[in-house]
């Protein structure tokens, strides 16, 4: 069986804690189902800028282009809130999005029924269900296009989508409704912005190799408003990126908390990145007490994306038996009060 690199980018705040936690998970699944994992940590974000002046250095580029999975933590922080727009720890993330061509970001939403309770909506909202697939641009639109100020002090960004950037994502939804059920929503704002429409446009010539999926689309704010409305209506939540952005957040608060939600990102290169949809949080890092739970199922994405499909399901099944057990992150509601360290050897120890 060939060993497996796995590049970690540990990161800011948190991220270092939540990090090793998923990483004790992944070495519990190597000792379970006989897999070896060789974990190479690379520095990405404010931590590299600390080392070397640069958010991301040319090494973490090479070591994650050549690597099998990518498993970040999260990155920022006020430390670095001085920094020129440029060099801030967030341009390591999107550069790293970029460098991998990573144009696809997955997030799905599903509630655990256990931590309905946690989830602001009511649970007559909830009963209906909840298990919503953000799929999100994540190398365009706004965050990529052309930007500056002007010479009277005005700034500007631009949302900008070619019709390839927009087939290719599209597909990618299209593709996922079809493992689920089979429906696509695609959120735009087509009534006023003309990226919008070309999005749209595309995003209807896609659906027509897809007849057994059913396509609607919907304005961004309606979106927003249909999701705590009634979030069983959807199954594919197609997004620009930074609709997908906001959306996702949102999506994440129905389920409890956002500690939950992971996410993978997929593109040109073999490998993904798998990260918490979460940040840093900078307020709660060094307390032991952040939930380590989606970087856990972030682990997961990264096993199935390496086509270990079983050892994905028994880290998804063990973090499911520790919440049954009623283990819970303060972040979760209440239960059996653990930190983030005793939640990730919780889940290990169930593997
Ligand atoms: C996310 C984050 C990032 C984004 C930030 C940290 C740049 O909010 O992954 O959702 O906006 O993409
Ligand atoms: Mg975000």
């Amino acid at each position: 069986m060939s060993k497996k690199n796995i590049v970690v980018l540990a990161g800011d705040g948190i991220g270092p804690e939540i990090t090793d936690a998923a990483v004790g998970v992944l070495r519990a699944v190597g000792k379970k189902f006989g897999r070896e994992f060789a974990f190479d940590y690379k520095d990405m974000g404010g931590c590299a800028i600390d080392k070397f002046g640069v958010p991301l250095p040319e090494a973490t580029v090479a070591a994650c282009k050549a690597a099998d999975g990518v498993l970040l933590g999260a990155v920022g922080g006020p430390k670095w809130d001085s920094q020129p727009a440029e060099n801030r720890p967030e341009k390591g993330l999107l550069g790293i999005r970029a460098a991998m061509g990573l144009y696809a970001n997955l997030r799905p939403a599903v509630i655990y029924p256990e931590l309905a309770s946690a989830s602001p909506l009511k649970s007559e909202v909830l009963s209906r269900g909840v298990d919503v697939m953000v799929v999100r641009e994540l190398i365009g639109g706004i965050y990529f296009g052309p930007r500056g100020t002007t010479a009277d002090g005005a700034a500007y960004d631009t949302e900008i989508y070619s019709e390839s950037e927009v087939r290719r994502i599209a597909e990618v939804a299209f593709d996922l409704a079809m493992t689920r059920r089979k429906k696509v929503t695609s959120v735009d704002k087509a009534n006023v912005l003309l990226s919008s429409r070309l999005w749209r446009k595309v995003v209807v010539e896609v659906a027509e190799k897809y007849p057994a999926v059913e396509l609607n689309h919907m304005y961004v704010d309606n979106a927003a408003m249909q999701l705590v409305k009634d979030p069983s209506q959807f199954d594919v939540l197609l997004c620009p990126n930074m609709f997908g952005d906001i959306l996702s957040d949102e999506a994440s608060q129905i389920t409890g908390s956002i500690g939950m939600l992971p996410s993978s990102s997929l593109g040109t290169c073999k490998a993904g990145l798998f990260e918490p949809i979460h940040g840093s949080a900078p307020d709660i890092a060094g307390r032991d007490i952040a939930n380590p739970i989606a970087t856990v199922l972030a682990a997961a994405m990264m096993l199935d994306n390496m086509d270990m499909h079983a050892e994905a399901r028994a880290v998804e099944n063990a973090v499911g038996s520790v919440i049954a057990s009623g283990y819970r992150t303060p972040d979760m509601g209440e239960g059996k009060r653990v930190g983030c360290r005793k939640m990730g050897e919780l889940i290990a120890e169930n593997i």
